[in-house]
């Protein structure tokens, strides 16, 4: 029997995949990682906390402690939403940004990244559209796209977002048709570009969107890493708790490792959530839960956070020299406030190749800009991370960016 379109199947397991599956992608970023640990190789690509500030000597005392006082306990199935000491000290931390939380709200996850997908799942159907910064987080990308949403990206400015922009984006996909489920945003120390929000544009951001009845989504991982830490903006969740979804994160205030962030919504989503997060995890891990509660939640916490903040701002300032000294004419950059990156705007004009691999041809590591777009458009711009690396190797991965960038550029339109 000849088959021809049988025998153009795939075979084995391949061929029972759901169609979703095809929507699922390697994050580009996390291929950079790779490279990234060769030798010889300086990375300005991750998004990571400096590994000196990673509590491990404190953390060995206490998990030692927890485990002879309560080992049964904290090795025992723990609760769907959270323990109550965890919820609680949550509450604390988000009053830090001006919100009002009570424990009822609160919604333990493995990481805001896990909070990202819990949120996707009970807002989004295949087809449905949200509204995000451009460029936007890369791991919210792959979120959105394996429940088959679209992104539409909003540019951002040196101030965010412009909330009247994701007011007329809302109305005009309405007009053809479109459902807008969420607006995501992640307004404080935006990753990938190290912008943050005004508070004028918070205000109003979260007034559009109130208006037209769609939730904001506020991914806020990097808010307690400013570097003014006199200066904070109020949090979008606490301008209107009734209209925003708020992501919180552990993982750059404590550890990344123990996956633990949080969802902060009404209590009758937050519900909602609680019955989908144990449907995959059954609950998050009662062993990071007390480790988060007994650290964050002691005398060593502030003062460590402190000194991260203090580090990050150093080697930001190193970036920022790195880049006055290195960069070639007509390359622009952000100047961020907290958090770890900055993002540089090339020439739009000229052709820049595979940015991730002519950067590693030099000997640096760095996100290429076309990685933060859904539709994954040539790069005319990169991240680069200043949180993990340190003063001496900021200096030389931005000298190897500048010497990529004066290395092979050509113009798209012909010479
Ligand atoms: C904006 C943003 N959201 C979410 C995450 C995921 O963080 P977590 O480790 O809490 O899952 C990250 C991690 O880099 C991030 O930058």
């Amino acid at each position: 029997m000849s088959g021809g379109a049988a025998e153009s199947r795939p075979a084995g397991p391949v061929a029972a995949f759901a169609h979703r599956a095809e929507h699922f992608r390697p994050s580009p970023v996390r291929a950079v990682f790779e490279h990234a640990m060769r030798p010889g190789i300086v990375s300005l690509a991750g998004g990571n906390p400096d590994t000196g500030v990673l509590p491990h000597e404190v953390l060995a005392g206490m998990t030692a402690r927890i485990l002879s006082e309560r080992g049964p306990e904290v090795l025992q199935y723990g609760s769907g939403a959270g323990i109550a000491r965890l919820t609680g000290l949550v509450c604390e931390l988000m009053a830090l940004g001006g919100a009002v939380a009570t424990p009822d709200r609160i919604q333990v996850t493995a990481g805001s990244q896990a909070g990202l997908d819990l949120v996707t799942k009970l807002f989004c159907d295949p087809g449905d559209v949200v509204v995000a910064e451009g460029p936007t987080y890369v791991g919210a990308l792959g979120v959105f796209g394996s429940y088959e949403v679209e992104v539409q990206h909003v540019d951002v400015d040196e101030d965010g977002v412009d909330p009247e922009a994701v007011a007329a984006r809302i109305d005009a996909l309405r007009t053809v048709g479109r459902t807008v489920k969420l607006v995501y945003t992640v307004p404080t120390f935006h990753n990938p570009t190290g912008v943050t929000l005004t508070e004028p544009r918070r205000r109003r951001l979260v007034e559009v969107c109130a208006q037209r009845g769609v939730p904001v989504l506020e991914d806020d991982a990097y808010g307690l890493l400013g570097f003014d830490r006199a200066h904070r903006l109020p949090s979008l969740y606490s301008l209107d708790p009734g209209a925003v979804i708020h992501l919180g994160s552990f993982s750059k205030i404590f550890s990344p490792a123990l996956r633990l962030g949080w969802i902060a919504a009404e209590p009758s989503v937050r519900a909602r959530l609680q019955i989908a997060a144990e449907a995959v995890t059954i609950h998050p891990s009662v062993l990071s839960q007390e480790l988060a509660v007994e650290y964050v939640g002691s005398e060593h916490w502030r003062p460590a956070l402190d000194r991260a903040a203090a580090r990050y701002r150093a080697r930001c300032a190193a970036m920022m020299e790195a880049l006055e000294t290195y960069m070639p004419a007509g390359v622009r950059w952000t100047r961020p406030c907290g958090g770890f990156f900055t993002w540089l705007d090339l020439d739009p004009d000229a052709d820049h190749g595979d940015l991730m691999h002519r950067g590693l041809e030099h000997g640096v590591a760095l996100v290429p800009g076309g990685a933060c777009y859904a539709d994954g458009r040539p790069s005319t711009s990169l991240r680069l991370a200043f949180s993990a690396a340190s003063e001496a190797e900021i200096a030389e991965g931005v000298r190897r960016v500048g010497e990529m960038l004066r290395d092979g550029v050509r113009r798209r339109a012909g010479d």
